[in-house]
């Protein structure tokens, strides 16, 4: 299966965004993940559609955005407008997630829903036929350079299972912690989609740190 990288650019220099979207697409990036925080869902505050508007100017990278806000129902519109390609919402978040995922595919984006680490997978099964991608959270969300939770990993082999049984055709993206150390047992495990943050915005070497995680991530 091809694994895609989606660089987290909440890691990034949020002084020279636009700069750092073009550094991770050149450098071979095949997805720009961007991480919206609310300061109520999570203990964190990041940033909006204005944002995702204006980057989606200097790249031609799908842009997979990550919300973690309470109530996303009223920001999906304006995230769509703004250029999103994949929305991605939290069930935690989201009291009628089936309506949700209707609204998202209604504006003609790919529909995303997102777990914590401590949510059981029963919370997506009932909506797995409408979904493009399931994401995986392998941190409590909110904060970036966070350790990997092993147990994810089994999480990850379990939704596989589903997804395979079920002889359906859906990504699983996995978000949090992810190295070149670990990436292997995630993407073994079943995930196709690998967001890493703080992993990639520290290296000196852009392409080679995604080269090498994209190599380690098959053997
Ligand atoms: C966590 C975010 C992640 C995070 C990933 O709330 O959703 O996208 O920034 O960053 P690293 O790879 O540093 O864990
Ligand atoms: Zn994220």
């Amino acid at each position: 299966m091809l694994i895609k990288i989606a660089p987290s650019i909440l890691s990034a220099d949020f002084s020279k965004l636009g700069e750092e979207v073009l550094r991770i697409e050149r450098a071979g990036a095949d997805l720009v993940h961007v991480d919206v925080m609310d300061g109520h869902f999570v203990p964190n505050i990041t940033i909006g559609p204005p944002v995702v508007k204006s980057l989606k100017k200097v790249s031609k990278l799908p842009f997979d955005v990550h919300l973690m806000i309470e109530n996303p129902d009223m920001y999906i519109e304006s995230f769509a407008d703004a250029g999103a390609d994949i929305i991605s919402v939290h069930a935690e978040a989201c009291c009628h997630l089936h309506r949700t995922i209707q609204k998202i595919k209604l504006l003609g984006k790919k529909a995303a829903v997102a777990l914590n680490p401590a949510t059981s997978l029963c919370a997506v099964e009932w909506v797995l036929d409408d979904v493009d991608m399931v994401l995986l959270m392998s941190v409590n969300p909110g904060f970036g350079g966070q350790k990997y939770i092993s147990g994810v990993t089994r999480k990850i082999e379990e939704l596989k299972k589903i997804i395979d049984n079920r002889g359906l055709d859906i990504d699983i993206e996995v978000d949090g912690g992810i190295d070149t150390t670990n990436i292997h047992s995630v993407t073994k495990a079943g995930a196709n989609v690998i967001v890493s943050g703080s992993t990639i915005f520290a290296a000196e070497d852009t392409a080679k740190i995604i080269q090498e995680l994209k190599i380690n991530s098959y053997s």
